[in-house]
């Protein structure tokens, strides 16, 4: 990666002005050659977002909202559409986001259109104010999630995983059980949202392989997807996770100082509390 840390939080004085990061980076790919990605990282209450959605949403997008008549639901889809387009701004600066549009594709899936944007790919995730996003290039698909730590999820999350999983994360990550759980959980819920299945496959297709530590916190392989890896952070209560083709397919050399930078923004997000989640 030549890490291009595009840091822009708008946190400022006003208490509801949004928190933005992005991280641009590079990929290298024998097939495909040098290709350019961003991930996005946003937090901003549902009152700014309806007083700014003018100024992001398409028009197709705005229709959407006709559906999420819950609060949670209407924030946490502008949430995502407004982190997507930091995330594509970050790639394409001069395009307008209200002339590109994401719409959800016949697996639910986002796809992402307008004029100028080209070949490109989105995927987001969002837990109440907070939301993560990755513009990827198509010829290289990418998935992303996001999840609060919860105490109270242990349970759950220990049914949805298997110990072999849990006892090779264990080994590479001194953090309280809630914190290995659902990280574990976003690198499978990430993954299937790289492969366009979401959580409707049985979630062994998605267990873990190898765990190792690197620039970005956490790198993982996947036991039945050889293609792929996943890249897991955490900051607060927040827990996320990238994933994207391995090498030799292609290659991201990730900077610590710009991966840090990004997790500090997810401590901070997580420090600003949970609004309606
Ligand atoms: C995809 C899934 C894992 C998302 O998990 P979640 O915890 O509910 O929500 P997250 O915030 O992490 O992610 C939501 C985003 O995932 C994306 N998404 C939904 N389905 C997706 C899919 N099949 N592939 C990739 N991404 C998908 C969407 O962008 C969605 O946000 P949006 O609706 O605001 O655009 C989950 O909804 C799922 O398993 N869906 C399967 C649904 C399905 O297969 N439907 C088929 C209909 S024919």
């Amino acid at each position: 990666m030549t890490g291009e840390d595009s840091a822009d939080s708008a946190a400022g004085p006003e208490a509801s002005a949004p928190l933005v990061r992005s991280l641009r980076f590079a990929l290298e790919s024998p097939r495909a050659g040098r290709l350019q990605a961003a991930l996005t990282l946003a937090s901003a209450p549902l009152d700014w977002l309806d007083a700014h959605r003018g100024g992001f949403l398409h028009a197709d997008e705005e229709a959407l909202l006709a559906d999420r008549l819950h609060a949670r639901r209407r924030h946490g889809l502008l949430i995502g559409r407004y982190a997507a387009k930091r995330a594509i701004a970050a790639l394409h600066p001069d395009l307008d986001p209200r002339a590109v549009a994401i719409r959800p594709g016949v697996l639910e899936q986002p796809v992402v259109s307008g004029e100028g944007v080209g070949a490109l790919g989105i995927s987001l995730s969002h837990a109440g104010p907070v939301a993560v996003a990755v513009a990827f290039p198509e010829a290289c698909p990418m998935g992303i999630d996001l999840e609060r730590i919860r105490e109270a999820h242990i349970e759950l999350l220990t049914n949805q995983t298997t110990p072999a999983e849990r006892e090779r994360l264990a080994t590479r990550l001194a953090a309280p059980e809630a914190e290995r759980l659902t990280r574990l959980w976003c690198l499978k819920e990430a993954l299937s949202k790289a492969l366009r299945c979401g959580l409707t496959v049985p979630l062994d297709c998605l267990a873990l392989g190898g765990v190792e530590r690197d620039a970005a916190g956490l790198s993982v392989t996947f036991a039945h997807f050889a293609q792929y890896r996943g890249l897991s952070l955490a900051g607060g209560d927040l827990a996320a996770a990238l994933v994207l083709p391995r090498p030799p397919a292609v290659t991201v050399s990730a900077e610590a100082a710009a991966w840090e930078a990004w997790r500090s923004a997810l401590a901070e997000a997580a420090a600003r509390g949970r609004d309606d989640e």
